[in-house]
């Protein structure tokens, strides 16, 4: 069944959805438009798509097969639970809502309705995700004992609605969620305490900064920290194990790399050197030929693997991959570390 999709909400990351992550999709085609903002209704007609002022109208054209709810954060849950009323499928944006109360009624419409639920988590395709996930389960590194997922930014400000508390805006929802998301799709086991810090640096009303420490009962521990006005970059991912430590410098998932220790490093008996930070033994540099650098694995896929699955799932062809109880999990992340910020405490999670 090709997909024919009705979207809610005309704006930047509806106008991807539509001319870059359904392209790969055979047959897809965009019958219609809901906006509150009658020039996007007039820019959808312009395109050769129906605009609709009424999501009612919009909702009642059989034609439609799967809504996709791209606006601001705070009427996801109001726009989903009406197309699932109404019998369509329903791709949400991210944030998918803002408290888990309100997931529970979005789930339970998907369900009372019989109609596939998904969310846009279109970040478990970036290449790097791709590519730390690969090295985390090959076992290259040994034990893993901890992670660090990392974005920093220049610009500070955060814009329009994603600048007001009420819209859901805030940088945990906005990037927070894709980087708990993968490490949720990563790292197996429980999330057993969760702390977080956060910081209003530039925006007066939102997060622009956060920390949070995941610790999950396998022993893993993992550091998230994304911020907007942060001047020097870092790595975007850093994993170390008991055998090896890789680093992948930014989104591309080809620049960085994996260090281990080859076994000829036993034979070589410890010294102590003088380093800047001092006479050292334990954190002398290894000798050049103790070590080995590994290339980093390839990757295959793209964001638009979203929806094909997401068409795959309406036939009955593939398990959905984006599941509404892994979407739960990672928004109860995200209560806690709201929950953390507030008290200034870990909190227990799963
Ligand atoms: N997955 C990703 O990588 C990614 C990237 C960017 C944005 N997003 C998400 O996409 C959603 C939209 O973000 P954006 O950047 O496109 O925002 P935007 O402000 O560019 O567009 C939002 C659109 O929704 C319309 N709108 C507002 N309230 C509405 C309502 N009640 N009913 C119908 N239309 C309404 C606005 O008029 C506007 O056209 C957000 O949830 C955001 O978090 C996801």
């Amino acid at each position: 069944m090709a997909i024919k999709l009705g979207i809610i909400g005309y704006g930047g990351m509806a106008h991807w959805h539509r001319e870059s992550g359904l392209k790969n999709v055979p047959g897809f085609e965009v019958i219609g438009v809901y906006d509150v903002d009658p020039a996007k209704i007039e820019e959808a007609r312009s395109q050769g798509m129906i605009g609709y002022s009424k999501l009612e109208d919009m909702l009642a054209n059989p034609d439609i097969n799967l809504c996709l709810v791209a606006t601001p954060n705070q009427v996801h849950k109001e726009l989903t639970i009406a197309a699932l009323n109404a019998g369509k499928n329903v791709v949400c944006e991210k944030p998918v809502t803002l408290t888990v109360k309100d997931l529970d009624e979005m789930i339970a419409a998907s369900e009372r309705n019989h109609k596939l639920f998904t969310v846009h988590q279109n970040r478990r395709w970036d290449a790097d995700y791709l590519v730390a996930k690969q090295v985390f389960d090959s076992g290259v590194l040994g034990d893993v004992f901890t992670i660090q997922s990392r974005l920093h930014g220049t610009g500070g400000i955060m814009h329009g609605w994603r600048a007001l508390p009420e819209c859901g805006g805030g940088m945990v929802y906005d990037w927070g969620v894709h980087f708990i998301d993968q490490i949720c799709n990563m790292v197996p086991g429980k999330i057993t305490d969760i702390s977080a810090d956060l910081h209003s640096v530039k925006n007066l009303l939102v997060d622009d900064y956060f920390m949070t420490q995941l610790k999950f009962d396998t022993g893993v521990q993992v550091m998230i920290e994304i911020g907007t006005f942060l001047l020097k970059p870092t790595p975007r991912w850093y994993l170390a194990g008991n055998a090896g430590t890789c680093q992948l410098d930014d989104f591309s998932g080809v620049k960085g790399g994996i260090t281990k220790v080859s076994k000829l490093a036993e034979l070589i008996p410890p010294v102590i050197v003088n380093t800047p930070a001092g006479p050292t033994r334990t954190f002398a540099p290894q000798p050049p030929e103790t070590l080995e650098q590994l290339p980093l694995p390839s990757f295959s896929g793209g964001w638009s693997d979203f929806y094909k699955n997401v068409d795959a799932a309406i036939e009955g062809k593939e398990e959905l991959i984006v599941k509404p109880w892994q979407v739960r999990r990672v928004l109860g992340v995200l209560e806690k570390i709201f929950e953390s910020a507030k008290t200034g405490h870990s909190v227990k999670y799963e």
